[in-house]
């Protein structure tokens, strides 16, 4: 049995799986298990930033591997110790502790515990369109994917996105956070614009709650920046991070002010911090450092936005891009297109029923750039 009939026959169908079978990547490219190549769009859900396969972290997971694979947080770690600290540094100021755990979910879970340990209140308010997640504390502060799961955590409530005074309407006593993605990417590469960020800042401060900023998938240069927050000066009193973090390997961290005081105990996690993750975090954020890839990303992401929006194909209602966070809506359903962008050796993802999310590898090259460009044109046509 090949790699599709055994997961077929094995893996609990949860995925709506797309029929290719991924054995090797190089940079932004990805081959199947018939030597076919695809130009990578999707870069494991915005995971790949620093391209697959990369060299510099391979190394340092080969490296670590050889003297300390696990080493939970109850003993201290040299390696952890090094990630930590370069996390507070490439963060926005007045972060300054982290706490680290294996995936995206898992910094929103523990980023609520956080702030309802810090505030003593329960409720949270979020964004219509927000993803943080799909376990069950994150889901809550979730507006898509949760009707099967009710009841979820009670006290949170949704508003729309850029609409302050809706926002400050939610906001109330027992407030204990307001979580927002600078670019909501599930909720279709929506930006949050930044009057509504430092108004949700200022809200945040006078009301008593703090401001879990989730750069789950904008963070690591996606947008231009290392951070999408810095775009505007945005300072959070959490940070939630993971996906292009550690170059693919699963990690996740919050980054914290030192308003957050969850007490020891509180919050804990076996594999969160384990040093070979930290390795290789440690490989892939200074690989973005001497690579200047959130330049490298702001750069390639106007040249798509220029040559493609020349000439929109008819079909086009919008396109939406910050950096290589790129969103192109639809006047029609995105799937067929998809699967014809499939067709023709480009592998891109949907952000709702109408939007087409490419998030591509950041070292992606212009040439590249102009193939996709080229094969949407085909396909939207
Ligand atoms: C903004 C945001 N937050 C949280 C998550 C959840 O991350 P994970 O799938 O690693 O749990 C995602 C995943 O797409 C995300 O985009």
């Amino acid at each position: 049995m090949n790699g599709k009939d055994l997961e077929e026959r094995y893996a609990l169908p949860i995925y709506p799986r797309r029929g290719v079978t991924i054995v090797r990547g190089e940079g932004a490219l990805l081959w199947d298990d018939q030597g076919t190549e695809y130009l990578d769009c999707a870069a494991g859900v915005g995971v790949a930033n620093i391209g697959h396969a990369n060299p510099a972290v391979a190394a340092a997971l080969a490296h670590q591997a050889e003297s300390l694979i696990t080493c939970p947080g109850i003993f201290f770690n040299d390696t952890r110790g090094r990630l930590m600290k370069k996390l507070v540094e490439v963060t926005p100021p007045g972060l300054e502790r982290v706490f680290l755990c294996n995936s995206g979910t898992e910094s929103t879970e523990a980023a609520i515990k956080f702030a309802r340990k810090t505030t003593g209140r329960n409720g949270l308010v979020t964004a219509m369109r927000g993803f943080h997640g799909r376990t069950l504390g994150a889901l809550s502060a979730t507006f898509k994917y949760r009707d099967a799961f009710e009841p979820l955590l009670p006290n949170c409530s949704f508003v729309p996105l850029n609409n302050i005074d809706k926002l400050d309407a939610a906001i109330d006593d027992n407030t204990a956070a307001v979580i927002l993605e600078p670019v909501q990417g599930e909720g279709g590469v929506r930006p949050a614009n930044a009057d509504y960020l430092a108004g949700a800042r200022q809200l945040c401060d006078a009301r008593g709650a703090l401001l879990i900023i989730d750069e789950v998938q904008t963070g690591f240069c996606r947008t231009g920046a290392f951070f999408a927050c810095q775009h505007h000066d945005l300072l959070p009193d959490m940070l939630c991070l993971a996906k292009g973090i550690a170059g693919g390997v699963p990690m996740g961290a919050v980054v914290c002010s030192a308003r957050i005081d969850p007490g020891i105990g509180t919050h804990g996690s076996t594999f969160g911090g384990n040093p070979l993750a930290c390795a290789a975090a440690l490989a892939a954020i200074e690989f973005m450092q001497t690579q200047q890839l959130a330049e490298q990303a702001r750069v390639r992401g106007d040249y798509f936005a220029s040559q493609f929006n020349a000439h929109l194909p008819e079909r086009v209602r919008d396109v939406r891009q910050i950096g290589l966070m790129i969103g192109i809506e639809l006047k029609e359903k995105a799937t067929p297109y998809l699967q014809a962008l499939l067709n023709q050796g480009i592998l891109a993802l949907p952000a709702g029923p109408t939007v087409i999310r490419l998030l591509p590898p950041l070292v992606i090259t212009e040439a590249q750039l102009d193939t996709v460009i080229e094969k949407l044109r085909l396909v939207l046509t």
